[in-house]
């Protein structure tokens, strides 16, 4: 047994001692660890992307927490502008700090947290019989279910698995669960997604605040800042990251053609939607009468099937306003 008090001795010193030599290789600094429910970072970085190669070098990024009006931050910003790079230096940072490590960050005072949940990724377990999203709800699931009001909760893309109505319907509830829920009250939930809608939580919302990831238009190209800054922005230049990755020109033309048609919201008489049309050799799909009949049928089931006497006066003139309307579109 002294042979194994001395393992346990050296086993900690040679811990403690990696810790040391990395901290002071790469410009460490002790965190405060405190009582409190504050993370505040100053020039924080992410350990591992950070000894990468990048154009220009790392860019330090401040991140500020509590457990009443920043507890909920909604990140917003560009493909590969680093949202999930800052997600997860975050948790990086805290889980140094606590396990008695340095941090890299210029500075760090960090309240003790006393779980960090991760939502992170698109794996699928398809011979358990889960698919990708599956998996992504088991794990929404589970830290709806076990965090606490000192827990740390790293969400990203939450919701992009499935249809977008769907997405953004779950990654909004799962957002207002998150501050609403009384139990849940003061967590510190970091939330990444492209669904732009969400940045109006903090409109209603007294703990959500807004980030963004800083971009630059230079023509029609963008120079990435990365930079985390307040405020929401509204777009994703995906296009510019798929031509980036070498997606045929071909491809990237239409699908610019495609979102310029949806960004209108237009939509055929004929049902067609106009966003699959092309703006040049549009080819306007021939009559069809099928669809009207199909539409005016339709108009006389629901009305055979109205209970008059439930409408009120009101309810009956908006559903005649509703059929009016569909039919004079026809
Ligand atoms: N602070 C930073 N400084 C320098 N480079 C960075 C920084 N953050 C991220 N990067 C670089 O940008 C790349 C993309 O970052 P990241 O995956 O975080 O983007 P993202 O915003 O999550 O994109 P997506 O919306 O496509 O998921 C990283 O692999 C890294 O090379
Ligand atoms: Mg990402």
């Amino acid at each position: 047994s002294v042979i194994q008090r001395n393992a346990d001795c050296l086993a900690q010193i040679d811990v403690l001692s990696a810790l040391a030599a990395v901290a002071e290789s790469n410009r460490y600094s002790c965190p405060q660890v405190e009582e409190g429910n504050e993370i505040v970072i100053t020039d924080g970085r992410h350990p591992v992307v950070e000894k990468t190669e990048i154009e220009g070098g790392f860019v330090p990024n401040d991140t500020y927490l509590n457990a009443s009006d920043h507890r909920l931050l909604i990140i917003t910003g560009p493909n590969m502008a680093g949202k999930s790079t800052y997600l997860r230096q975050i948790a990086l940072i805290v889980l140094m700090a606590q396990m008695g490590s340095f941090v890299p960050a210029k500075e760090a005072r960090l309240g003790v947290v006393d779980k960090i949940f991760t939502r992170i990724g698109a794996a699928d377990y398809l011979s358990k019989g889960q698919s990708t999203f599956m998996v992504e709800m088991r794990e929404v699931s589970d830290i709806l279910r076990h965090a606490t009001p000192k827990s740390l909760i790293i969400l990203d893309e939450v919701g992009r698995g499935t249809s977008t109505y769907d997405g953004l319907s779950i990654a909004w509830a799962v957002a207002e669960y998150l501050h609403d829920a009384p139990h849940l009250k003061g967590a510190h939930t970091l939330f990444a997604t492209h669904y732009h809608e969400l940045t109006d939580l903090a409109k209603l919302k007294e703990g959500v605040k807004n980030l963004n990831v800083a971009v630059k238009e230079v023509g029609d190209k963008i120079v990435f800042l990365r930079r985390i800054v307040p405020g929401s922005t509204n777009r994703s230049y995906g296009i510019h990251v798929a031509q980036l990755a070498g997606v045929p020109e071909e491809v990237l033309l239409r699908a610019k053609e495609i979102l310029h048609n949806l960004e209108k919201g237009e939509f055929d008489v004929t049902g067609v939607p106009k966003f699959a049309r092309g703006r040049k050799k549009t080819k306007v799909p021939p009559f069809q009468p099928r669809l009207f009949q199909d539409e005016e049928e339709l108009i006389i089931e629901e009305l055979k099937h109205l209970d008059i006497m439930q409408l009120t006066p009101l309810q009956a003139l908006e559903q005649l306003y509703r059929w009016q309307k569909k039919l004079v579109r026809i």
